[in-house]
């Protein structure tokens, strides 16, 4: 069946639904080069300004996954179970999650990406254990995952093709900021993935995507039905992302940190996150009985599976990770507590000191990023450090001091709120 392209772009534009024919024409066209740019890009934008019915995006995710493979993992011997996070600065839960939910007893096979902008990537994190690869074919992955229990590798370009045209066109045309195309958009990747439950981890706060918790919650129900409708258990944690999470926002500095939490130990927020997504991750995938998550951090068993995964990808769990050249301490301007530290303001600094990409392009430095020496509700004495710089040339440092102005506060009192805001399912 064929549409004409200007006839679907007046439908939306005028407030209409598209039927399921036209959306599977329509993605299908636009694959394949028939639609031109600039026509999907006036659909992209009526769609980001009208909407779409709850029928419309599951059709439309359904012609994202379709123009690609789908992945399978049915010849595993256990069931499979993902998480998807919409981007935080500090988010390294991937790192301890994976190897710690293969622990007890699923199987995690995650296709991830690279870091864009002031939110880091899972690959480039990973990518500075040295030999570590994130490209495998989809028997290596089944050969990792059979090993470890967990891979976390780079998405091909066979995994739908059509989501991967369209995200490009959507960011240069203004039109990313859709529910019904972020959503279509991340869980088309996520079923593609093959996993058969899905816990998404949706951020809300200044260090997010989403700022405000009411667009977080309405992007998490969108994803959980898109889920739903598409036979994938799928649940979604809303968490607060308006301080960076753990003490590390970088590239090695944040697996140093997530191996930390391996051992038993890392920042109270890491850990918590990662037993909350490990516990919702196994629930899922229907393993109720199996061993808690907090134990596998305990015993060793999630340490044991992280190296094993680690080295199935060419990595060396025991080589010294990257330190860089040049740091710089920023000191607390006053005694107190520490009231306020903003995400964004610290996750700017850290790909201004290199640990991110501007363009898709472009290289990270492994060594670059943050330290932290407090977190909001901590004391700090005037003087003392409150965050540490890293960076390969000290020639970083004055834009990234300028991200960090005015991103934080000191004060007399802190109000904790939770980092766990609500569960949709
Ligand atoms: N991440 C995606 O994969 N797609 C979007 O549209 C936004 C964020």
């Amino acid at each position: 069946m064929s549409f004409d392209a200007v006839d679907v772009i007046r439908t939306k534009r005028d407030g209409g639904s598209l039927s399921p024919e036209q959306i599977d024409w329509t993605v299908a066209a636009y694959t394949r080069g028939e639609i031109a740019e600039e026509q999907m890009a006036a659909l992209a934008m009526a769609i980001l300004l009208r909407g779409m019915s709850r029928a419309e995006v599951a059709r439309w995710t359904e012609a994202m996954i379709r123009s690609g493979e789908r992945m399978d993992w049915s010849r595993l011997d256990r069931p499979t179970t993902d998480k998807h996070s919409t981007g935080g600065v500090g988010d390294k839960i991937t790192l301890p999650l994976a190897p710690t939910v293969a622990a007890c007893g699923a199987a995690v096979p995650q296709l991830s990406g690279r870091g864009l902008g002031h939110t880091g990537g899972t690959l480039d994190k990973l990518e500075s254990i040295p030999g570590w690869r994130a490209s495998l074919s989809n028997e290596e992955m089944l050969g990792v995952l059979g090993k470890a229990g967990a891979v976390v590798c780079a998405a091909g370009s066979g995994l739908a093709p059509a989501d991967r045209k369209l995200y490009a066109l959507r960011d240069v045309t203004g039109t990313v900021e859709s529910i019904p195309l972020i959503a279509s958009s991340i869980m088309s990747k996520k079923i593609a993935e093959g996993t058969g439950a899905l816990v998404l981890d949706v951020k809300a706060g200044s260090g997010a995507f989403m700022k405000n918790v009411d667009d977080a919650r309405e992007l998490a129900r969108t994803m959980v039905d898109i889920g739903s409708d598409h036979g994938v258990h799928t649940v979604a944690l809303l968490t607060a992302m308006e301080t960076p999470l753990g003490l590390a926002v970088g590239n090695a500095v944040e697996v140093a940190e997530s191996v930390e939490v391996l051992g038993g130990g890392g920042p109270a927020d890491v850990v918590e996150l990662t037993v909350a997504l490990a516990r919702e991750m196994l629930a899922a995938a229907g393993l109720t009985g199996a061993k808690d998550p907090a134990e596998a951090l305990r015993d060793g068993s999630a340490m044991d599976a992280w190296r094993s995964m680690i080295s199935a990808q060419g990595g060396d769990p025991d080589a010294a990770l990257p330190v860089a050249d040049e740091t710089c301490q920023v000191a607390a301007p006053a005694t107190g507590v520490l009231s306020r530290l903003d995400a964004y303001g610290v996750g700017v600094a850290a790909w201004r000191l290199g640990a991110g990409r501007a363009r898709k392009e472009d290289p990270v430095s492994y060594a670059a990023g943050i330290t932290l020496h407090a977190k909001p509700g901590d004391r700090v004495r005037e003087g003392e450090p409150l965050l540490t710089l890293h960076a390969d040339t000290a020639d970083r440092f004055d834009r990234a001091l300028e991200a960090l102005d005015g991103a934080y506060e000191i004060g007399e009192a802190f109000t904790p709120s939770p980092l766990i805001i609500d569960r949709i399912a």
